[in-house]
């Protein structure tokens, strides 16, 4: 019994699209730390449930298991997402990365903690980063007149220099800085004197009170803006050298007074909320910063664009409150006696710097600060949002906004709370329940079940492709690798790195790595020369070493997407070169249709989990011969998923043939497969293959030809006999 039997594409396609929509309520222990491209706990949990329990998902995924005795490696662990769910149910694990910072990661959070002491210590810091600099995030409600309402969000516009009269100006893309989607009306920023207006229709939106039209449009448009003094048409960067400057022009607050009032409360700052901005500059002057990291940005694919803005340093992402607010954070941290405490307030403080920056973004309908890596790159904007350092809570000691110390620690806890209280989440028609799986832990050993066995975890910082594990020790390697080049990991968790290594030391394991960024890390980078040769010879390394890792007959299962056809030629290569068979290659959703990085991008939010194995059966049913047959086979994967809920589009139905063809062409040309051949020439014989089965245009249009039903499909489908399926398969 195995995936190839017991997993079912609506089921698993059902839980992973609801996961990707909040991820944190399925998986919170994702909150430790952010990491890029996690893919569905549910998947994977899955995946481990149909290979060794035996029976059909559908029967085992709600109950506790305890797989003691069983190895899973990941090889590409990342935030750890397979491998969390293989030490849940009781696996020993194997887990590398060349990235220290997804080391630093894994290990926080599959390591116990004393939840109290840790509420503890974050309370006392919660304190006194408070009394430090907890004034700097007060304002004065202009509607009660209270003199302490919180700033939740600071929201900053870029500024620059006219070339001609020398003068400064404001460089509003637009003028519109909240939609009537959370709060009752829209709010403009007048383009004359910066009060905000509240108006219904912003195609309307009148004049302010200082007799000035309002309007939605900015005056900057593809990177020129008018100079309002002059008139003169300046074109970017519009700050001239170094980094941009910006102006606070409007503030969001929270005055617990006027809880029951709908809407947000927003302002234009005044001059108090001014004048704290210069006592940080002031206080900022007066200290000797410790823990503020001078390291350099690099070039990079995503980096070299902070470059073009004129940020040279990591600290010259951050504006002076927030430097001093961080340097102080860290100061309290570095005294923290118990290293399991620094340690988690350390990797506390390391997230909290994704949302302490000046890259963050103002969600305009949502109304909430979009953190550095909402999409996975640098992107810098024209409007800025500082979010309140330490955080607010409301009456119910719940957190307010987003971005503080305060929200950190909230889905800390909640996170290594999962670790002991694991649970899934199941829906009776739209009914959510949650469905305590009790048995099951996080961890190396379980202090609550001092009888339980403990689990073997071994994470490494290294490359994968470089490993050593020993013949015939691993039941499984579960693994989502670099999609090629869709996600820079070495340069972006830099900006994290910098600062965390600085705080506790160099010479602190798993710190000793100077940088993130690796000549080894096998993704497309332009900058670093790194192209399809490199991730494909990489990632036969690193599949060559599980396959000899692996015990006879046991599955390499990894995800993959891209919508280019090409990227499939490094995972053919790897595959074969491994001297393994892919058995099965099933479509499910991984990504949030939503998400800021796909959206409208026609990306697809679909990826194919590839089963490979030295040997095993597959059904007949699954090969295929032409387009004909694969769109045979998809058209039931489409009803599948449309059942899950799912709406695939061009770039999703794209990429499940594309992983199809993958899987048919591997087929094809194992027998014949010569590793020894250089890459470029694997890359001619795989292409040869590929196109000659199927190519991914004529399944499409075979596709559109049949009718594909859109509704949800009758559940006979489900009904289907498995073992009646597998009556037919094919041996390898
Ligand atoms: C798609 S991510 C894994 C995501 C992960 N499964 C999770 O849940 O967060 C791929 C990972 O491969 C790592 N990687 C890239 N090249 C590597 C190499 N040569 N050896 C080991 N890891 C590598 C990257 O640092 C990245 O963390």
């Amino acid at each position: 019994m195995s995936i190839e039997q017991n997993y079912d594409v609506k089921f698993v396609a059902a839980l992973a699209l609801r996961e990707k929509q909040i991820q944190q309520n399925y998986r919170p222990i994702i909150a430790v730390h952010k990491w890029f491209a996690r893919r569905p706990g549910t998947l994977f949990r899955a995946l481990l449930l149909s290979e060794f329990a035996g029976k059909a998902v559908e029967e085992t995924y709600y109950r506790a298991h305890s797989l003691e005795g069983i190895t899973i490696a990941d090889p590409f662990m990342g935030g750890g997402t397979p491998l969390l769910e293989a030490n849940r149910i009781g696996c020993n694990v194997v887990g590398t990365d060349i990235n220290p910072m997804a080391a630093w990661v894994v290990r926080e959070e599959i390591e116990g903690i004393d939840l109290k002491a840790y509420a503890r210590a974050a309370e006392e810091l919660l304190n006194h980063l408070s009394q430090e600099v907890g004034y700097l995030y007060k304002t004065r409600c202009p509607i009660t007149g209270r003199k302490d309402a919180d700033a939740k969000y600071f929201l900053w516009v870029k500024t620059g220099h006219c070339r001609k009269c020398r003068r400064e100006f404001d460089l509003f893309p637009g003028y519109v800085l909240a939609e009537n989607a959370r709060h009752p009306a829209y709010v403009l920023v007048c383009p004359s004197c910066g009060e905000l207006n509240e108006v219904d229709d912003p195609h309307r939106p009148g004049v302010c009170r200082c007799r000035t039209p309002l309007t939605a449009e900015g005056p900057v448009h593809r990177n020129r803006c008018a100079c309002p003094h002059c008139g003169h048409i300046n074109s970017s960067p519009f700050h001239g050298d170094g980094p941009p400057s910006h102006r606070l022009f409007a503030i969001e607050y929270y005055n617990s007074d006027l809880k029951d009032k709908p809407g947000r409360l927003f302002k234009k700052p005044d001059r108090d909320d001014l004048a704290r901005i210069t006592e940080a500059e002031s206080q900022w002057r007066r200290l000797k910063p410790s823990f503020v990291p001078e390291d350099a940005i690099p070039e990079g694919d995503e980096s070299s664009r902070l470059h073009r803005w004129g940020y040279q340093r990591f600290r010259d992402l951050f504006n002076t409150r927030q430097l001093l607010g961080l340097e102080t954070t860290a100061r309290l941290i570095a005294r923290v006696k118990d290293l399991r405490l620094r340690r988690a307030l350390a990797t506390n403080f390391s997230d909290l710097l994704r949302y302490q920056n000046m890259l963050c973004r103002y969600d305009m309908m949502a109304l909430k600060s979009l953190d550095v890596f909402s999409i996975h790159g640098f992107p810098v904007g024209y409007v800025q949002v500082e979010s309140n350092l330490l955080g607010i809570r409301n009456g119910n000691a719940l957190p307010v906004g987003s971005g503080g110390f305060i929200n950190i620690v909230e889905k800390y806890t909640k996170a290594k709370r999962y670790c002991t209280e694991p649970f899934e989440v199941a829906f009776r028609g739209k009914r959510k329940i949650t469905v305590p799986v009790r048995g099951e832990w996080i961890g190396e050993r379980n202090p609550e079940r001092p009888e339980a066995t403990e689990r073997q975890v071994d994470i490494r910082c290294a490359s994968a492709t470089d490993v050593a594990l020993r013949a015939s020790s691993l039941d499984a390697v579960l693994t989502d690798p670099p999609y090629f080049g869709m996600v820079q990991y070495g340069e972006l968790m830099h900006f994290c790195y910098v600062w965390l290594r600085k705080l506790m030391g160099e010479n602190f394991p798993g710190l000793e790595f100077v940088t993130t960024r690796h000549a080894d890390e096998l993704t497309g980078n332009e900058t670093a020369e790194r192209g399809l040769e490199h991730f494909a010879e990489g990632l036969a390394k690193v599949y060559g070493r599980m396959a000899r890792a692996l015990k006879p007959g046991a599955p390499l299962v990894f995800t993959y997407h891209h919508n280019q056809q090409d990227a499939y030629l490094a995972v053919g290569m790897a595959i074969l070169d491994a001297g393994l068979t892919c058995s099965a290659s099933l479509p499910c959703p991984a990504e949030m249709g939503g998400s800021i990085h796909i959206h409208g991008t026609g990306s697809s939010i679909l990826d194919t989990v590839f089963v490979c194995r030295q040997s095993g059966t597959t059904p007949r049913s699954w090969l295929f011969a032409d387009a004909a047959g694969l769109a045979a086979i998809m058209s039931d994967e489409l009803e599948d998923l449309r059942a899950a809920g799912m709406k695939p589009t061009v770039g999703d139905i794209r990429c499940i043939a594309l992983g199809h063809i993958t899987r048919m062409a591997t087929w094809r040309l194992k027998s014949a497969w010569n590793p020894k051949l250089a890459t470029q020439e694997k890359f001619a014989i795989l292409r040869k293959a590929m196109n000659g089965i199927a190519p991914a245009d004529a399944v499409m249009k075979r596709l559109e030809k049949m009718d594909v039903p859109v509704a949800t499909v009758s559940g006979s489908l489900f009904d289907e006999d498995e073992t009646e399926i597998f009556a037919d398969a094919v041996a390898f």
